[in-house]
């Protein structure tokens, strides 16, 4: 196996918290937390799958747009209707997510190691600096990689290429952060080095490439690669 020499971050469940949406979908729409959590899950579910349905389509948009389409269709479910300046408000969530309290200590100390840190993410390049800027992220990160840049979605194979040719690194030296089980498996089918953060102690997927490296959190990782205090 080739040697890592850059990580790629995934930015949305790995870096960042979303979590923190389902807090402003509550304050926006002043509703039972029951229904608030089931708005949340209706939009993040619909979010991924227009992700794979643009890709599928080959009719890209950014990831912001599919955001906000996924949101207007979760609240169309629960016969909701508000303002556009509170869907606004409530998309907006995602430039102020919170980092996991191991993400900036991580990358600093993977990047001090020698290793080029990036993000690699589905989010479309303005959506991913405003977030690496106000989650404190960007003083730590040599590179924001979008899928965008290649007009399809994570985890098209193209993606993961696209990286490796970014970050000026054979495909089997780049190795995907993420603690997503599907792009985990992406990664690994389209020839990237994988670790698996797996917060939930979730099954691997039973598709793809199963994962050589899985940690419980970010800040497992370093010692995972050898990378001593
Ligand atoms: C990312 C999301 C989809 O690519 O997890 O950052």
């Amino acid at each position: 196996m080739a040697q890592t020499a850059a990580l790629c971050f995934d930015m949305y469940g790995t870096l960042c918290d979303t979590s923190s949406v389902t807090r402003r979908l509550g304050e926006v729409l002043e509703l039972p937390g029951v229904l608030v959590d089931a708005v949340d899950g209706t939009w993040r579910r619909k979010q991924l799958q227009y992700s794979y349905q643009a890709a599928q389509m080959d009719a890209y948009e950014p990831f912001w747009d599919l955001t906000r389409k996924a949101l207007d269709y979760a609240l169309a479910q629960y016969g909701l209707d508000p303002s556009p300046d509170e869907r606004e408000r409530i998309v907006e969530a995602y430039d102020h997510l919170s980092p996991y309290s191991d993400a900036a200590p991580t990358l600093e100390r993977l990047g001090d190691a020698g290793y080029t840190v990036a993000v690699l993410s589905n989010g479309n390049p303005e959506m991913l600096d405003r977030l690496a800027e106000n989650a404190g992220l960007a003083p730590h990160l040599d590179e924001i990689v979008s899928a965008d840049e290649v007009s399809t979605f994570k985890p098209a194979p193209e993606v993961y290429e696209n990286a490796a040719v970014r970050l000026g690194f054979d495909i089997e030296a780049c190795r995907l952060v993420s603690a997503n089980a599907w792009d985990a498996a992406g990664a690994g089918n389209a020839g990237m080095g994988v670790a698996w953060v797996n917060r939930r102690r979730d099954p691997p997927e039973t598709i793809g490439p199963t994962p050589e490296i899985e940690v419980e959190s970010l800040s497992g990782l370093p010692a995972t690669l050898g990378v001593d205090d």
